[in-house]
């Protein structure tokens, strides 16, 4: 099985994550502050879809609050509603060595998902689901602000892309965010990499040298050298 090539020195690298773009003014603290309390107003109460039946409690994201790279990924799984983090069971810990992988720390980027709440069973959200929930991740980019946004999987590669394209044929290029349909959203620009989600990964081992291909593209955007892998 293949290994991600290990983190050279992931502590190392404070340029290539958690520097804020300062167009708007906003610190990292007063980011943190915002998001904190837009989730507490907004979205840990929130009842607009039937996901706030049968969910523990909502997950809204985890990180740095003005960050260079988000990644997007679809909603909480069963130990992301127990612990209310994004990405902290199996397919978060694959997730956690690809972001190693590319020199960085979880805490160096900012982790969410199209819906806060978790699908009963792990189901894919419905589209439905997802276009009740997703304005909320856009405020949190609008928050962000972000360079590079990564979106794991087909649900959140399509929404964020407002695209019925298979992930297949989205992933490995940069595309441009926010897209023709999401222009009255208010979201800062970005440069948006779709790939495979860490679940689909997990499954499907062969498929790990496509989605490092993508870091790797993403890591040159950052100006993040590539670490040597054997
Ligand atoms: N899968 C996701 O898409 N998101 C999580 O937070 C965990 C697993
Ligand atoms: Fe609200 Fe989103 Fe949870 Fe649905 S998934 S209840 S829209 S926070």
């Amino acid at each position: 099985m293949r290994h991600w090539p290990r983190a050279e020195a992931a502590a190392a690298q404070p340029a290539a994550g958690g520097g804020a773009s300062d167009d708007d003014g906003l610190s990292e603290a007063d980011a943190a502050k915002a998001l904190e309390e837009y989730d507490q107003a907004n979205v840990r109460g929130c009842a607009k879809c039937v996901l706030h039946e049968q969910r523990t409690q909502a997950v809204f994201g985890d990180g740095c609050a003005r960050p260079e790279l988000v990644f997007v990924g679809e909603g909480p799984g069963a130990d992301e509603d127990k612990q209310g983090i994004p990405f902290v069971g199996r397919a978060g810990q694959l997730l956690t060595k690809m972001i190693e992988a590319m020199s960085l720390t979880r805490k160096q980027v900012y982790i969410c998902n199209i819906v806060k709440c978790r699908p009963p069973g792990n189901r894919t959200p419905t589209e439905e689901e997802m276009n009740t929930c997703s304005p909320y991740l856009y405020w949190q980019l609008s928050i962000l602000r972000p360079k590079v946004i990564v979106t794991l999987g087909r649900p959140a590669s399509q929404t964020l892309l407002q695209t019925k394209t298979p992930i297949s044929r989205l992933r490995g290029q940069f595309h441009d965010f926010p897209p023709p349909g999401l222009m009255d959203e208010g979201l800062p620009a970005a440069k948006l990499m779709p790939t495979f989600h860490p679940a689909y990964l997990l499954r499907s081992p062969g498929e790990k040298v496509k989605a490092w291909e993508d870091l790797k593209q993403v890591m040159a955007f950052l100006g993040i050298p590539i670490p040597p892998r054997g």
